[in-house]
């Protein structure tokens, strides 16, 4: 299906677009919108985002929640999250310069990635960051320039070959090599105000946020008797959410994280880093079918979105999304999803059972806000799917403002 309008209009934006109890994600919200901006939409929810929200900071009580800005970096969503009492996690200069935009006051973002360029550093200082995350002496060495205007976390690695994206295995020191970077940190007279870790993306358990704490807290206390008062912890993302297998409800999933917190001095800072949690059932991607085949007795669905659109994170984010025809129920037959480019690869799933489609039908992909149209391109020239913010009925204007 042809895109009618493409991204909405400032007076688009003035009109409510729905009905303000309907839910952005219902059948006719979605024909509607695809009748009005054409396909591939990308659809954010900001009820659902705030609900995500509110929900990980009552299952964490105490924690303060740093939106990490890079599964879904849109303006609207900052500006939804901003407004929700959200502080914000950056690791690059475009996220800083989002949040400036934004108007974000800067002493409620962190910068968090473990490598950075003198410009990095320099970027976020001037937008006001004080707080940085550093894992290896080199990077320490960086700020020594800047040590009157910073204080730094050290990033500790936690291996969880269980979860879906195991970020220690690129960053984090081992636990061994904290006492040197503290020894390190004191010489060139850099303070340290804490630790953090990430447990890997959508985790399988919340057994090694456990782990992680209370070593953390060791840490923190043989730091203390040598003099380097730690005061924050911060405890990352990692959190999960549901894709074609549940999760563990978020409440029951964080019940022994906060169990394992009441350990630590009330004093001490904790903070997150959550960035799928929040995002990713916020937003549904919507495909047309652009032609089809029978191929060897199974449909071929072309789609006018696929593995270099929003289904990238299948790819890089290795998430399998759940997946539906918006059409009438009946008989099924073995289907095909692919998406739209000249690639074969371009696949999003070959064993699926569907109602016969035609040209022109609906395809959701759900649970789809995080890390997929953040990831996309347009190779092909196929353009990015179109990304609509609504906010109980309203469409939010595309710069979030
Ligand atoms: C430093 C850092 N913080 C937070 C996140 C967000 O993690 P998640 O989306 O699993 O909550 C990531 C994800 O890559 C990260 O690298």
């Amino acid at each position: 299906m042809a895109k009618v309008s493409g991204i909405p209009s400032a007076s688009a934006v003035e009109t409510p677009e729905l009905d303000p109890t309907q839910d952005p994600f219902a059948r006719e919200s979605i024909q509607h919108l695809v009748a009005r901006y054409g396909s591939p939409l990308f659809i954010v929810d900001a009820q659902r985002l705030r609900q995500q929200y509110h929900r990980l900071a009552a299952a964490l009580p105490g924690v303060d929640l740093h939106y990490a800005l890079k599964p879904l970096p849109q303006a609207p969503v900052i500006a939804t999250l901003r407004d929700a009492g959200a502080y914000f996690d950056l690791a690059t200069n475009g996220e800083v310069d989002l949040v400036r935009r934004m108007g974000v006051a800067p002493e409620r973002c962190i910068h968090t990635h473990p490598i950075k360029r003198d410009s990095d550093i320099r970027t976020a200082l001037a937008y006001g960051v004080r707080t940085f995350v550093i894992d290896n002496p080199d990077e320490l060495r960086k700020f020594v320039k800047f040590r009157r205007q910073v204080s730094l976390l050290i990033r500790v690695a936690f291996h969880s070959p269980d979860a879906v994206c195991d970020l220690s295995r690129k960053f984090g020191c081992e636990i061994q090599a904290v006492g040197g970077l503290l020894a390190l940190a004191a010489q060139l007279r850099i303070k340290i105000e804490g630790l953090s870790f990430h447990v890997g993306s959508q985790a399988a358990g919340s057994s090694m946020f456990v782990e992680a704490i209370g070593v953390c807290w060791e840490l923190m206390q043989e730091a203390g008797q040598g003099g380097q008062n730690l005061v924050t912890l911060d405890i990352g993302g990692g959190f999960p959410v549901d894709y074609l297998q549940r999760s563990t409800p978020i409440e029951e999933f964080c019940a022994p994280i906060r169990e394992a917190l009441k350990t630590l001095a009330p004093e001490v800072r904790i903070i997150a880093e959550p960035g799928r949690y929040i995002a990713a059932p916020a937003a549904m991607a919507v495909a047309a079918v652009m032609g089809r085949a029978l191929r060897n007795g199974r449909w071929w669905y072309y789609l006018d979105d696929g593995l270099y659109g929003s289904y990238s994170g299948q790819v890089f984010d290795h998430m399998n999304y759940p997946v539906e025809a918006l059409v009438p129920s009946g008989s099924t037959h073995p289907s095909v999803l692919a998406g739209p480019t000249c690639d074969g690869f371009d696949v999003i799933n070959e064993n699926l059972e569907l109602p016969k489609l035609e040209v022109g039908d609906l395809i959701l992909g759900r649970s789809m806000g995080a890390y997929t149209w953040a990831t996309a391109t347009d190779f092909n020239f196929f353009p990015r799917a179109t990304v609509l913010t609504l906010d109980r009925g309203r469409l939010l204007p595309e710069d979030g403002r």
